[in-house]
């Protein structure tokens, strides 16, 4: 596809605001992917078992950098626990002529590092780890689910954050280490593969004001080195599988993105130019670079923010790059148990569309998408803000010509939000955290998600 040409005026027209509160009765194409989410720190647990080396998430937590000093070091206890996970899966289910239809199709789960090379080099390759992850997608393909593998979701092996993490350009080579042995001992079962979770918060959050592990902050341009060694791995990355994989083993390699839309607070022309740096800042920082070498885009989407342009003269030296923007949220939309998410389905339509315009549209994964409260099983709220949303996917696919091949839901069950700990709840499960014997319920939403998959949609 075409990289990225600053045309700044053919930018962002805004678009009618007709069909807004519409609600659409089609169906997704035939071969739409349906799953959930979750992953590796947030879910396994058993963080020092098998010969699991520590990870920087590890570390943050054991140093009471968590929301009640809670940790990852049990989470969902997936580690022990994956067949319940599968059948979890199966259960987002319905009675079809007695008998029972599991229309999930696909799980996107991560590879933890540290738990297959302790160290994050080849040097200490763990074989238990690896038995852990054929494991899991044995089970997954023994149930007809298709892998979704995130290489990278945040969890860095500490041994290489010693040498400078993502600041050192060393950090490519033993990504391209990483990824190429997991290609080899996974690509056989594997099609779908994500180098990065969301290169946005691994970069801002973790080494740009540091409130992420490994907790780096640098108010110099440090986090511009940060992006850009992710954007140099994920390439690399991308052209190994290219050279060495992909005629074999015909899967495909993508990079997911996280981005809010970004609503211009009035429709004047700095408004509207504000919100288009915005979204630049966010998701063309990564993807202008990247699109070309990646077979698809995962798309992590959220929540609306509104963009005002402000009058300032901006400090070249600093390494802030929206010091003229400022962002907030309507009063209008409703909250979730997240103060940085609330509720506003078009959002996910107009970013779809941008990202159609901006890349020569791509074929998008939405990766996540969804909503925290405090882990109420009569979730109706949750019902609504999935119905809603998939069917704003639904526009972007049936009106805008978007290339949109799949969705995942965030997330399976409860599970560890970093620095917040088990105090917001995205799950389409209930876990019990207090006694992991306990079985996993299923909430009120599951219902609700598994009658829009197996429908493919909302049919009249
Ligand atoms: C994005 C992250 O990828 C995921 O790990 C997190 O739990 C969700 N957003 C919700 O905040």
């Amino acid at each position: 596809r075409n990289g990225y040409a600053p045309d700044w005026d053919t930018m962002y027209i805004h678009q009618d605001l007709e069909d807004r509160d519409d609600f659409l009765t089609d169906i997704f194409p035939r071969d739409f992917a349906w799953g959930t989410a979750t992953s590796a720190y947030q879910v396994e647990g058993g963080w020092n078992e098998d010969g699991k080396g520590p990870s920087i998430w590890d570390k943050f937590s054991h140093d009471g950098r968590i929301a009640n000093r809670q940790t990852g070091d049990v989470a969902c206890d997936s580690y022990h626990k994956y067949r319940e996970d599968v059948k979890m899966l199966k259960m987002i289910g319905v009675m079809i002529n007695m008998s029972w239809l599991t229309p999930v199709s696909h799980y996107r789960f991560s590879i933890a590092w540290s738990r297959v090379m302790a160290d994050g080099t080849l040097r200490t390759v763990n074989a238990k780890g690896v038995h852990y992850y054929n494991n899991l997608i044995d089970e997954l393909l023994a149930n007809n689910i298709e892998p979704m593998v995130t290489l990278y979701h945040w969890d860095l092996p500490l041994a290489l954050q010693d040498l400078g993490g993502f600041q050192n350009d060393s950090i490519v080579d033993y990504f391209n280490d990483y990824a190429r042995f997991c290609f080899s001992m996974f690509g056989d079962r594997v099609k779908l593969w994500i180098t990065y979770n969301e290169a946005f918060v691994v970069s801002w959050l973790g080494y740009g004001i540091g409130v992420f592990a490994p907790g780096v902050s640098s108010a110099d341009t440090g986090v511009y080195k940060v992006a850009h060694n992710i954007i140099r791995s994920h390439v690399k990355a991308y052209h190994t599988y290219d050279d060495h994989f992909r005629s074999k083993y015909h899967g495909q390699v993508g990079i997911t993105l996280d981005c809010d839309w970004k609503e211009p607070l009035t429709f004047d022309a700095e408004n509207r130019y504000a919100a288009e740096r915005a979204l630049q800042f966010k998701l063309g920082w990564f993807a202008n670079p990247i699109f070309g070498a990646s077979d698809f885009l995962g798309l992590n989407h959220y929540t609306t923010n509104l963009v005002r342009h402000l009058e300032r003269d901006i400090n070249w030296h600093s390494y802030e790059s929206d010091q003229d923007i400022d962002t907030s949220e309507s009063p209008c939309w409703n909250r979730s148990r997240s103060d940085w998410l609330r509720v506003n389905p078009w959002g996910l339509r107009r970013l779809l569309k941008w990202v159609k315009d901006r890349y020569g549209n791509p074929p998008v994964y939405v990766t996540e998408n969804g909503v925290s409260d405090d882990g109420e099983i009569q979730d109706e709220s949750r019902s609504r803000f999935y119905r809603l949303y998939i069917n704003e996917m639904l526009k972007a696919i049936k009106r805008d010509g978007c290339d949109v091949k799949g969705y995942m839901a965030w997330s399976l069950m409860d599970n560890f939000e970093w620095t917040s700990g088990f105090t917001q709840k995205f799950g389409l499960f209930n876990v019990n955290f207090d006694d992991q014997n306990r079985p996993r319920k299923p909430k009120n939403s599951v219902s609700a998600y598994s009658k829009i998959i197996s429908d493919n949609g909302f049919p009249l």
